[in-house]
């Protein structure tokens, strides 16, 4: 594969043709940033999700899980600000007529500038061969230091304008920078200005008695306003969390790069409710845990890392991403923010109702602090896809795909093939399937000849593939062929459902979270 925006279209393709993601509406030619699921992304959408959650809530004696609905009463976004704060800055560019995220402009400047570094290290690697030193290197070489400097500098002052709501200034930044459209080549642009991000719809049967309200932006206002129904129904003791999986809407400006950035997508969310002042020591503990839960599905240390925030959001007392190396670099994949007290006092102020945690031990009341988990089922699923797609060359010449996606999120995890289509083979598979389907998702497959058929399995990511021969018919023995190594091996039939769950059970990569 060629170039990072070859990789990339090549994921796209793949999705589609293997039965993952499409565009939704593609036949009246789509709309745009949102996307439909097929059948194995249905599968794979949904291991993803059963994993975290087994993870956060199954895994966790003090960690429960709800499902709230979309809609909420409207002042909810008036008590999470997001009526007032949940803004983009955007900015036209005047000859192209195309419109950006401001501060993505930026950031993709400053991205290319890493690329810059990242180009510094492969050189200097080469000539250094085995007795380079990258950290010493990244801490040393004066125009890596200059690259970083200025990176950091620019995204200082990024962080500093739009903090401080200062949109002059982040398009004085943009034009200091000499930032050019990528259409139109130009540097004529607007005024920066800010745009809420919340679709807004009615509820009710005629339009002079409908209420506006908004589809959630976020999953987590649900889990805030059922707080204490939650605490008190199941008598939870601080420190705890409440989980939930659910859609969340933003009318995303910058709605590009698949399903990075949708404008309809799901999240997964947990708000881990604790004493104030412990909130730095729970907010480094859950970084050190979810980052322990992505690293559990083997896709390379090398492909994560934090990225502590300059700008915080307008909840936040500390934020930091796990950034993940998308096939368009490194971007946010998860988002880890202590949110103080600032949901759950807005709500007792905007509702009324007081939302306190009587603490039996120091026979007091007081709102929670909260530290957030979010991760989006969309992103997680695209860090999959891509860094699963691999194009190999064979010992004897030949490529193949493979999807080598991690077995226990596989969303078919074996093939059971008849070697031919006749002399009772079919009959068999059938009934290792019948045996098989308990456990797992199969399929079966007589189509072609048997090597095609390991092809198209490898390219959909089935970890495994059986094949009934004629030997099968004298030994009860099949062929059991591993996705990632080829490698083929005889097995009992009775041993092929063991097989299969000791590399695919989840208690057995969760257990790598612990
Ligand atoms: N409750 C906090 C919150 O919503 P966020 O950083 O705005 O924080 C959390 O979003 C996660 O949701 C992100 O890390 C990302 O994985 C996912 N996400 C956010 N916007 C998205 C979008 N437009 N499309 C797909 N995923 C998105």
């Amino acid at each position: 594969m060629a170039n990072q925006e070859d990789i990339f279209k090549k994921v796209i393709s793949h999705a589609k043709e293997y039965g993952y993601v499409v565009q939704s509406s593609e036949i009246y030619d789509g709309l745009s940033a949102v996307y439909d699921y097929t059948q194995n992304g249905a599968e794979l959408k949904k291991n993803i999700k059963e994993y975290w959650w087994k993870a956060m809530v199954q895994m966790h004696e003090n960690i429960v899980g709800i499902d709230a609905a979309i809609f909420m009463h409207p002042t909810t976004w008036k008590a999470s600000g997001h009526v007032d704060a949940f803004n983009d800055p955007l900015i036209d560019n005047k000859d192209s007529k195309k419109r950006y995220r401001a501060d993505v402009l930026v950031e993709d400047y400053v991205a290319k500038i890493e690329a810059k570094i990242d180009k510094e290290v492969k050189k200097a690697s080469k000539r250094f061969g085995e007795s380079f030193d990258k950290t010493q290197f990244l801490t040393t070489n004066p125009r890596v230091l200059g690259y970083q400097e200025k990176a950091q500098n620019i995204l200082k002052r990024l962080g500093r304008s739009l903090e401080a709501e200062d949109l002059v200034d982040v398009k004085n930044l943009i034009e200091e920078l000499q930032i050019v459209c990528p259409i139109s080549g130009s540097k004529n642009w607007t005024d920066v200005k800010q745009f809420n991000l919340m679709f807004g719809t009615k509820l009710g049967a005629s339009a002079e008695n409908a209420t506006d309200l908004y589809l959630r932006p976020e999953t987590a206002q649900g889990i805030f306003v059922n707080f204490l129904n939650v605490q008190k129904s199941g008598r939870l003791k601080i420190p705890f969390g409440i989980a939930q999986i659910g859609k969340a809407f933003r009318n995303e400006i910058v709605a590009r790069q698949f399903i990075f950035r949708m404008r309809e997508f799901e999240q997964m969310e947990m708000q881990f409710f604790i004493k104030p002042g412990t909130q730095i020591e729970w907010y480094e503990k859950w970084k050190e845990l979810r980052m322990k839960w992505h690293l559990s599905l083997g896709m390379g240390e090398e492909n994560y890392r934090f990225h502590d925030h300059e700008k915080l959001a307008h909840y936040a007392d500390a934020a930091s991403d796990i950034e993940f190396k998308f096939p368009f670099g490194f971007k946010e994949l998860e988002g880890i923010h202590s949110r103080t007290d600032f949901d759950l006092g807005s709500h007792e102020k905007y509702s009324g109702k007081k939302l306190q945690y009587f603490d039996p031990e120091l026979n007091q009341n007081y709102v929670p602090y909260v530290v957030e988990t979010s991760i989006g089922v969309d992103r997680m699923f695209l860090a999959v896809l891509s860094n699963s797609l691999k194009e190999e060359e064979l010992e004897n010449g030949t490529n193949r795909t493979v999807l080598k996606i991690p077995a226990v999120l596989a969303p078919t995890k074996a093939a059971v093939l008849p070697l031919v289509k006749k002399d009772g083979l079919p009959e068999i598979a059938h009934k290792i399937i019948d045996d098989l389907k308990w456990d797992f998702n199969v399929i079966y497959d007589e189509k072609d000849a048997v090597g095609r058929r390991y092809r198209r399995q490898d390219a959909a990511g089935t970890p495994f593939c059986i094949t009934v021969d004629h030997q099968t018919l004298e030994d009860e023995t099949v062929t059991i062929r591993h996705r990632d190594t080829m490698e083929q091996k005889r097995i009992a039939i009775g041993a092929v459902n063991e097989t299969i769950a000791n590399e695919v059970a989840m208690k057995h990569w969760l257990k790598k979270t612990e």
